[in-house]
Parts: C-alpha cells; sequence; structure tokens
C-alpha cells in the first residue's frame, strides 16, 4: 500500500477513534472502573491533606496545644501512607488489562492478516503491517494500563481540587480559573499539532520497519552488488526523518509543558495578590489562605502531567486508527453462505471463460486473463507455458481462491469453486510455488504443513507420509541433516539450497495427496540429474492425480499429457507435446526459445 503519506486524524474525533479499543477490552472493563476508582480515592485523601493543614493552621498553631499538633501531624502522615498505597493497588490493578488488551490485539491482527486475500498482500508494505501489529499495540497498551487512568484521575482531581478551591474562597477560585483560561487555547491547539505529528512519525516507522525487512531478506543481493553503503544512506534518511518527527513532537510537548507549568503559576500569582487583600481585610483566615495555596500546589502535577497523558492519548488514537485501517478491510474472498458439499472427487477443472485482472492494473490495460477456457480431465497431467509475464502464475492462483476471478468460473467436478466451502476447496487443492517458501520448524512440520489431520494421527501413519513426498521429491538429502526429519531449517529454509527447498516444497505439496496439483515450475532449481530423476518418481504421483504443472523447461514438458499455450491472456493452443509440435508454430517457438540442458531433447514426445 503507498502508505507512507501520514494522514492526519480529525481531533475532534480523538475519543471516537479510541472507542473502538473497547471491544477489546470488554472483559476489562470493570477491573478498569475499579483502577479509576482507586485514582480517585487517592485524589480525595491527597487533597485531603491541605484541609488537615487548614485545620492546624487556624487550630492548634494559633492556640499553641501541643498534643493537638501532634495529632494533626500524624493525620497528615498517615494521609500520606494512604495516598502512597492506594497508588499502588492501582497500579497493579491496571496492569493485567493492558496486558489482555495487548494480546487479544495481537492475535486479532494475525488472524486477519491471515483471512486478508492476497491481493491485499500485495498492496501493503510488510513493514507497515509488522508495525501495526507490534508498536501501535504496545501504544495502546501503555495508554490502556497507565495513560487512560491517569488522564481520568488526573482530570477528575483538577475538578474536585476546583471545587475545593471554590471552597476556600469562591474569588480567589474564580480568579485562578479566569487566569488558567489560556491552557484551554495551548490544549486545543497541540491536540491537533500532535495528531498529526504522531501519525506521520507512527508511519514514518513502519517504513522503517520495511527498509530494514526488506535489507534483511535482501542481503545478498545488497552484498553481492556492493550496495550495502547505499541502502545504509537511504536507511539513514528514513530514520533521520523518523528522528524529526520525534523531536517535533517533543518539542510540542515541551511547549505545552511551557504553559501547563508557567499559567498556573501565573493564575497564583494573581491569587496571591488578591489573597493577601482578602486576608488583610478580614474575608480570608490566614488557614484558608495557607489551605487554598496547599490545594492549589497539590493541583500542579496534575495539571502538568496532562500535557504528556494527552501526548501519550493522540498516539494510542493514532495506532488504533492504523490497526483499524487493516481490521477494517474486508476479506473479498469469503466462504459461500452454503456452501455445496456433496461432491465427486474426480478432480476435473474446468476454466469457462475466466477473466482476471488485478486490482492495481490501470483500466486502460486488457484483463490480465481475457477469457480462459481450459479443460482439465480427472487424473489429466496439463502442462502451462507462456512467455514470462504472461500470467502462467497467476492463472495457477485462481484454482485454490488465491485471487478470485473476476468474471467467468472455474469448475471442480462440475461444481463453482465459489460454491465449495474454502477451507475444504484448500485441502482438495495443493499447491507448490515458484518460490519455495519454507517456515523455521522442522523438516516434518514444513512438509506436513497441509496434513492438520495428521497432527493426533498414528506416527507410524504420518511417518509413512512424510518418507513417501521425501521420496517422490527426491529429498532423501534430509536423513542426513543433523536431526534428520527433526531438523529445524533456518528462516525461510536460507540454510538448504535453493534445490533443496523446492524439493522440500514439492514434498510439501505430495504429502497433501490432493485431488488437483498444481506445480509452479516446481523443478527449475534443480541440476539435471536430480531433475531427471525427480520427474520419474514424479510420474508415479501424476498417473492418479489431477495436476497443472508450468513449465519453463521443455523437460518438463514431458511430464504432461496435454499442454497449454497461453498468450495474451488466452489459451490459444491445447494438445500434446508432439501434436503442438506439428500443428503451432507459435509453439514450436517458443519451445524452441525455453532455455533446457543439452541432455534433453525438447522435441521428442513424452515417454
Ligand atoms: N499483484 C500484482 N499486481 C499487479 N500486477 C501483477 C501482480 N502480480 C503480477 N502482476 C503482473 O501480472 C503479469 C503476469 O504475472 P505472472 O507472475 O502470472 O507471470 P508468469 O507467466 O508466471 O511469469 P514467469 O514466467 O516470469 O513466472 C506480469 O506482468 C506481472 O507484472
Ligand atoms: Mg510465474
Amino acid at each position: 500500500m503507498n502508505d507512507s503519506t501520514p494522514q492526519s486524524p480529525r481531533s475532534s474525533g480523538t475519543f471516537r477513534g479510541l472507542a473502538r479499543v473497547i471491544p477489546f477490552a470488554r472483559s476489562d472493563l470493570a477491573r478498569l472502573g475499579v483502577g479509576m476508582g482507586i485514582m480517585i480515592v487517592s485524589s480525595g485523601v491527597a487533597l485531603g491533606i491541605p484541609i488537615a493543614l487548614e485545620a492546624l493552621v487556624d487550630g492548634p498553631l494559633a492556640t499553641g496545644d501541643p498534643v493537638q499538633v501532634w495529632w494533626a501531624v500524624a493525620l497528615i502522615a498517615l494521609l500520606g501512607f494512604v495516598e502512597a498505597a492506594l497508588v499502588l493497588l492501582r497500579r497493579v490493578t491496571v496492569l493485567t488489562p493492558g496486558t489482555r488488551i495487548d494480546s487479544r490485539f495481537r492475535n486479532t491482527i494475525y488472524r486477519h492478516l491471515q483471512d486478508l486475500p492476497i491481493a491485499f498482500h500485495d498492496q501493503w508494505q510488510s513493514g507497515q503491517l509488522l508495525s501495526r501489529a507490534n508498536s501501535d499495540v504496545s501504544l495502546i497498551r501503555r495508554w490502556m494500563s497507565f495513560g487512560l487512568v491517569m488522564l481520568v484521575g488526573n482530570v477528575l482531581m483538577i475538578v474536585m481540587g476546583i471545587a475545593v478551591l471554590f471552597h476556600w474562597s469562591p474569588l480567589l477560585a474564580g480568579v485562578f480559573l479566569l487566569c488558567s483560561l489560556p491552557m484551554f487555547y495551548f490544549g486545543t491547539r497541540f491536540r491537533s499539532q500532535y495528531s498529526s505529528l504522531s501519525r506521520a512519525a507512527q508511519d514514518q516507522w513502519g517504513d522503517v520497519s520495511t527498509a530494514v525487512e526488506e535489507s534483511v531478506h535482501g542481503i545478498r543481493v545488497l552484498r553481492s552488488f556492493g550496495r550495502g553503503a547505499d541502502s545504509l544512506t537511504s536507511f539513514a534518511g528514513r530514520t533521520r526523518a523518523g528522528r524529526n518527527l520525534e523531536v517535533n513532537k517533543g518539542n510540542a510537548r515541551a511547549g505545552l509543558g511551557f504553559w501547563l507549568v508557567w499559567v498556573p503559576d501565573f493564575a497564583l500569582a494573581a491569587c496571591l495578590l488578591t489573597g493577601v487583600w482578602l486576608a488583610s481585610d478580614g474575608t480570608l483566615t490566614t488557614g484558608q489562605l495557607f489551605a487554598f495555596f496547599a490545594t492549589a500546589a497539590v493541583l500542579a502535577g496534575p495539571i502538568e502531567s496532562i500535557g504528556f497523558l494527552l501526548g501519550l492519548t493522540l498516539e494510542a488514537q493514532s495506532g488504533v486508527a492504523r490497526i483499524f485501517e487493516v481490521l477494517d478491510e474486508s476479506n473479498t474472498i469469503t466462504n459461500p453462505e452454503n456452501p455445496v458439499t456433496a461432491t465427486p472427487s474426480g478432480g476435473s477443472l474446468v476454466f469457462d471463460n475466466v477473466h482476471f485482472r488485478h486490482a492495481s492494473q490501470s483500466p486502460d490495460d486488457p484483463d490480465l486473463l481475457d477469457g480462459i477456457n481450459l479443460d482439465v480431465r480427472p487424473g489429466e497431467t496439463m502442462a502451462i507455458v507462456g512467455a514470462t509475464g504472461s500470467g502462467k502464475t497467476t492463472l495457477t492462483a485462481l484454482p485454490a481462491r488465491l485471487y478470485d476471478v473476476t468474471a467467468g468460473r472455474i469448475l471442480l467436478d462440475g461444481v463453482d469453486i465459489r460454491s465449495l466451502d474454502l477451507s475444504a476447496l484448500r485441502t482438495r487443492i495443493a499447491m507448490a510455488f515458484e518460490d519455495a517458501t519454507l517456515f523455521s520448524e522442522t523438516v516434518r512440520d514444513n512438509v506436513l504443513l497441509g496434513r492438520d489431520d495428521l497432527r493426533d494421527a498414528d506416527p507410524a501413519r504420518s511417518d509413512a507420509v512424510l518418507a513417501q513426498a521425501l521420496d517422490v521429491a527426491e529429498a532423501g538429502f534430509v536423513y542426513d541433516l543433523p536431526d534428520g526429519v527433526e531438523t529445524i531449517i533456518g528462516e525461510q529454509g536460507l540454510s538448504l539450497s535453493g534445490g533443496q527447498r523446492q524439493r522440500l516444497a514439492l514434498a510439501r505439496a505430495i504429502a497433501c495427496a490432493p485431488d488437483v496439483l498444481v506445480l509452479d515450475d516446481p523443478l527449475s532449481a534443480l541440476d539435471v540429474e536430480t531433475e531427471a530423476r525427480v520427474e520419474s518418481a514424479l510420474r508415479r504421483v501424476l498417473a492418479t492425480t489431477t495436476a497443472i504443472v508450468v513449465a519453463h523447461r521443455p523437460s518438463t514438458v514431458t511430464l504432461a499429457d496435454r499442454v497449454a499455450l497461453l498468450d495474451n491472456g488466452r489459451i490459444t493452443a491445447v494438445g500434446t507435446h508432439s501434436e503442438l509440435l506439428a500443428n503451432s508454430a507459435a509453439y514450436r517457438h517458443l519451445i524452441s526459445s525455453l532455455v533446457d540442458d543439452p541432455g534433453h531433447d525438447s522435441t521428442e514426445e513424452p515417454s
């Protein structure tokens, strides 16, 4: 996705945006409420200290009774202890909801990313998705377990404190409020400024994540082309942009902090002037004047912290907006309401006037697949050949509904695949992709990835399936790995060679024993001898399974019963290899242009 352009959220929607967190916090709202309750009580206790002080100044201090002075001192010390204990209790209470909400968000994002169609993943940078699932979720956790409670608690404390100020002297409190009014102006200005800055910074860190991810995956290319220094310069540019945004955020917070300290102090100075005048004419006692300023001092901390807490809130709001940009993406490839269940399982696959275009294609471009008609019979192996970029990989992604056709239909055993249960469809169709992606798991788990049914099965049965798949894919090399099939292969199988990875990806598809096997150029990375051995073993599997095999080499074509030529988005010729050689000039031309090893005679009949 072209997602690096920061979007500034409308500041009026800060709390409306944050309300979307509620469903993730529902079972924890009570606990958060308790946390806020404790916060309010502790604020009340803190505000009780000036009341005790007033009693001390106007009572025992005025009368000179030493016993009462001790009582007042003990009361103030006790109130301080209770306040500290309540702060501890609040922190412990709100810790769990934050971490639970964090896990719920992460799991929901992960599940949603698994559900979203490939077309979505084609358009989004992986770093942007990673940063949403990591740093944005952390911002929400920090806000839920700290910022929210503190913000609500501090605002309530300020409101209660102002009520207490009015209790001491309505006139002084009025002066205090009037002189504090500029804070609202600075707060509002900060909110709109900080919203766009925090959104821009979070987007920028997403770009930085993408750059890290790409450079780690592409480390070999960068090294071999000597682009390390260039890529570092470009990376440093991105981090500098992120750093600048963080500095701007810090400056905005510091600017607000200045006003949040200075404006109340200015208001207090105005109150002092008025207060001394009121005390001198007897309207206020010394104790009341003292208590007024002690209360105002208690409020200084909460007022000052508002800037920081507002900053946390706005960052959480940007995080929520960014996360919901992903969660709001709907899955367009969905299960039918009433899936057709009882289907024959011969494995016939029919492309009926299939059209397909990528969402990102220009409207002026013709459909990438522009009316494909192809009939793959049960048990038949159909090779797809075509120039590079002609749409072979795209075509093979359609039967398993990795993309949905934009017009026309695909029938599996006579039933439109969109009428079949999606997971049932995908267990019936197994794929080996051009790029053999493996996971950081054991060889066994990688190969048996599609065999959920074997998870709790008799180990002897899963061993047999594994051994047979490895045998067909000529992947016996795994037995020589340090822990055999239990060896954990590195991230994306990087510790294996390209050909080894390809053979494991092939074994993974074969292990599914599917009705339809879709192989996208499965042998491209193999040496001639291994390829010949895989081919002869694969022939046994293909004899009993319907298969579509994308072929880049004439030798792969010989695996197929028939060959379909894809040209300009259409199947322009279908027939056996020899029929097409005899009848199609375009096929002859394509086959002669395909690179094959000298050991293979591309014009031979398949044996
Ligand atoms: N996600 C996408 N969005 C837009 N266009 C795409 C997307 N994926 C592929 N394409 C374009 O679709 C065309 C067909 O791609 P495809 O991968 O199907 O070709 P192919 O026949 O498998 O090529 P090759 O022989 O090189 O593997 C290409 O022009 C490619 O640029
Ligand atoms: Mg391809």
